[in-house]
């Protein structure tokens, strides 16, 4: 990643393939080994961008078609880059992403009928250089997701504006989601999240460090030993 010493770690997948916890669990296993890590999400993460959130999951911009969302989706990301992950990789620090610019692709892009012209003009825009350096994609068929997130959703809150979406839009997104992999393979790793939350904590923790073997990028505590 061009100007910047940190590593950029984004997690994709469709509902309920349990990003939030491998985030958590990595989070808690960089900073034990003396990482300074950011974890942060989308869309959201900045003052700016969490105000769009609101308006982008309440449903509020539906009205306005797909189109006006894939803006917003790229405005809110935008400003969480410039305000919050440039300057975080820049002082060196581990990004950890709930959800980037392939969520656009996915939901804006493929089941929102976008042209990917358009969406990656949009994307090129609000990541202006940014791009993770590595994604971690949780893959799980949606009927498994979606029972999952729906059991969360029901003992939380209402299922989000997209969350709502049928079956098959789900399976549709998953399979752009590995489409995205294929294409992409030194960024994109496929995780496959229906195995023990331990087991894919351990392959997710395998990836990174040998991610950040390959950036030269030492946790404070082994400096400090050599
Ligand atoms: P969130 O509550 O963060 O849920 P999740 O656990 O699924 O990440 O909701 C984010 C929702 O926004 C999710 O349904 C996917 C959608 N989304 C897009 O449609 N485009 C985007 O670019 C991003 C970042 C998210």
């Amino acid at each position: 990643m061009a100007d910047a010493n940190g590593l950029f770690v984004s997690f994709e997948g469709g509902e309920g393939a349990g990003k939030s916890t491998q985030i958590r669990r990595l989070a808690e296993r960089l900073r034990e080994r003396g990482h300074d890590v950011l974890v942060t999400r989308e869309p959201g993460g900045s003052p700016g961008a969490e105000a769009a959130r609101h308006v982008l999951l309440s449903g509020a911009a539906e009205t306005f078609g797909t189109r006006m969302e894939a803006i917003l989706f790229a405005a809110a990301r935008n400003d969480h880059v410039e305000e919050v992950i440039r300057p975080a990789l820049a002082r060196g620090t581990i990004v950890l992403c709930d959800r980037f610019m392939d969520s656009s692709r996915v939901y804006q892009g493929v089941t929102g009928n976008l042209e990917s012209d358009y969406i990656e003009a949009l994307q090129r825009i609000a990541v202006n250089g940014v791009v993770p350096d590595c994604t971690l994609i949780l893959d799980i068929p949606a009927e498994v997701g979606l029972g999952r997130a729906r059991r969360r959703a029901s003992a939380v809150a209402a299922p989000d504006r997209f969350e709502k979406e049928e079956m098959q839009t789900h399976e549709k997104r998953r399979e752009a989601f590995l489409d995205i992999a294929v294409r992409e393979p030194d960024r994109c790793h496929v995780i496959d999240a229906q195995r023990p939350e331990d087991d894919i904590a351990a392959e997710i923790a395998g990836i990174v460090d040998q991610r950040l073997r390959a950036a030269n990028i030492a946790s404070a505590r082994s400096e400090a030993a050599q």
